[in-house]
């Protein structure tokens, strides 16, 4: 399973693709409006410094609503970096319609804010590179997200689909190794859910004691 981290912090971003396991990142308006990014140019600025650091898919969401300005931002964003940048566009009616656009133009999308089985179908048929379900978000209103995401991998293996399933909205450890469980392609996370995966009390307490052994033989 690819890891892509969902933060627009640069130093996290850095921090994440020195570990060496970084495949890529996701954005969207509330984590850039978190970095105090102002402007569209500096907005656009940000984004190609994330490209700078990362050797992978790097996903822009466009602010726009209707499909005249999807398709406006999208072609500035793909310009932005035509190799990493992924438009990030919404499962609502215009972003399906704007999917559809760019995905004939081979261009990458990722369709967002996806909580049924139905919309993933949309968004699969209409060509995006990923789709994502937003997996603790559907926890927090008391729905179970994990069972969606198994959901929308088997319909897509059913059909040979080759969106890939983003776990999106992934809030802890657990989450993560449930869609590894549920075979989804990417989980996209913030660093600390990352960083949780490595840290173990006992590995903590297995380096002390070897430290000590080796000690004795130094
Ligand atoms: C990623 O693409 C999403 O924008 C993000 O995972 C949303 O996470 P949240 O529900 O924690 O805001």
């Amino acid at each position: 399973m690819k890891f892509f981290i969902d933060t627009a912090n640069l130093e996290q971003i850095h921090k994440a693709q020195s570990l060496g396991i970084l495949d890529g990142v996701t954005t969207n308006p509330s984590l850039m409006a978190k970095e105090g990014v102002k402007g569209l140019d500096n907005i656009y600025d940000h984004y190609k410094a994330i490209c700078n650091i990362v050797d992978g898919p790097v996903s822009a969401e466009v602010f726009a609503n209707d499909l005249d300005g999807m398709i406006k931002e999208g072609e500035i964003l793909h310009a932005l970096d035509p190799k990493k940048i992924t438009i990030k566009l919404p499962c609502t009616e215009d972003g399906i319609k704007a999917v559809k656009y760019f995905s004939e133009k081979g261009y990458a999308t990722n369709c967002t804010l996806v909580f049924t089985v139905g919309q993933a179908l949309l968004a699969a048929k209409a060509g995006a590179t990923f789709v994502s379900p937003f997996i603790g978000r559907l926890d927090d209103i008391g729905s179970d997200g994990i069972a969606l995401l198994k959901q929308i991998v088997d319909m897509y293996n059913y059909y040979e689909f080759d969106t890939q399933v983003l776990a999106a909205s992934v809030r802890h450890s657990r989450h993560i190794l449930r869609c590894i469980e549920v075979g989804a392609d990417i989980a996209t996370c913030p660093l600390n859910t990352i960083l949780d995966l490595v840290n173990h009390p006992l590995t903590q307490k297995g380096v002390e004691i070897f430290n000590k052994d080796a000690d004795k033989m130094r």
